[in-house]
């Protein structure tokens, strides 16, 4: 399946974060130190309140915000200048908005774009793209454009997008947000299928305990936790004083 193409090698980091300072141009900052290591293979969920910087260290892992101190370093391969087309190669980002994420006259041409400019010939690009865009179940809507969809169609259009561009690290930005619960569902059921390294930034604590063993939980620009998902979801001292609450306060959406 072209959409599996984990490279998997035990000994190297999927991702190491060393350090990791972040400060936006108005001088807000909004990480603090970020200590991270992710193995190949590993499911994480990032969580935390609104603004604790889970988007914020998603758009530094592959270089569209630049820190200003810390280190990342992707499958051995450290971030930096010369380096970023081939960390972009590495770490599909999927943008918690997706009107950030498209911009093509179409949706088959936006799912096209990541393999196209990977250099692929037409028509692995095309196969791709189409294998993608099955997968989020989308594969009715190729010659739409983008911006004449609904929320949670361009919410799977970019999903598709990421997942066409056969990265062996997935950060995904809120990917199950405004997704109608059987989209919902269809979309866990592929991330956990998928045999990638995948970093999620959610506040749907229920996909946590389906498919994520590990979670991390940010406040304040800072890794106030970092332990197993079963954990973390039953210590509801740890989960309120971080803005999140037990999943049975919840209602099971899917229960
Ligand atoms: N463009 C920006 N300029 C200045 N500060 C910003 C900018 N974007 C985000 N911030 C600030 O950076 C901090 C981290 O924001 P971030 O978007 O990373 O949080 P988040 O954990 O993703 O929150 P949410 O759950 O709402 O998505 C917050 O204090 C936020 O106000
Ligand atoms: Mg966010």
């Amino acid at each position: 399946m072209t959409l599996d193409v984990s490279e998997r090698t035990e000994s190297v980091a999927a991702l190491e974060v060393e350090g990791l300072e972040y400060a936006y141009p108005d001088g807000t900052q909004a990480l603090h130190g970020i200590n991270l290591r992710v193995e190949p293979g590993e499911k994480v969920a990032l969580v935390g309140p609104n603004g604790s910087g889970k988007s914020t260290l998603l758009l530094n892992l592959n270089g569209i915000y630049r820190a200003q101190r810390g280190d990342i370093t992707v499958f051995g391969e450290r971030l930096e200048e010369r380096t970023l087309g081939s960390i972009r190669a590495k770490v599909g980002l999927l943008f918690s908005n997706p009107d950030d994420q498209l911009f093509s006259p179409t949706v088959l041409e936006d799912v096209a774009y990541g393999p196209l400019h990977m250099g692929l010939p037409r028509d692995e690009v095309l196969a791709r793209a189409r294998e993608a865009l099955a997968a989020v179940g989308m594969q009715e809507f190729e010659s739409r454009a983008p911006h004449h969809l609904s929320l949670g169609q361009k919410k799977r259009v970019a999903i598709a997008s990421v997942l066409s561009m056969g990265t062996p690290l997935l950060a995904l930005d809120e990917p199950t947000a405004n997704l109608d619960p059987r989209s919902r569902r269809e979309l866990i059921e592929l991330l956990d299928r998928l045999r990638l390294t995948i970093i999620v930034a959610t506040h749907d604590l229920a996909l946590v305990g389906d498919i994520l063993p590990r979670t991390v939980v940010l406040d304040g620009g800072r890794v106030v936790a970092d332990r197993p998902s079963r954990d973390v979801l039953t210590d509801s001292a740890l989960l309120f004083e971080h803005g999140l609450e037990p999943l049975s306060m919840h209602g099971h959406p899917h229960a």
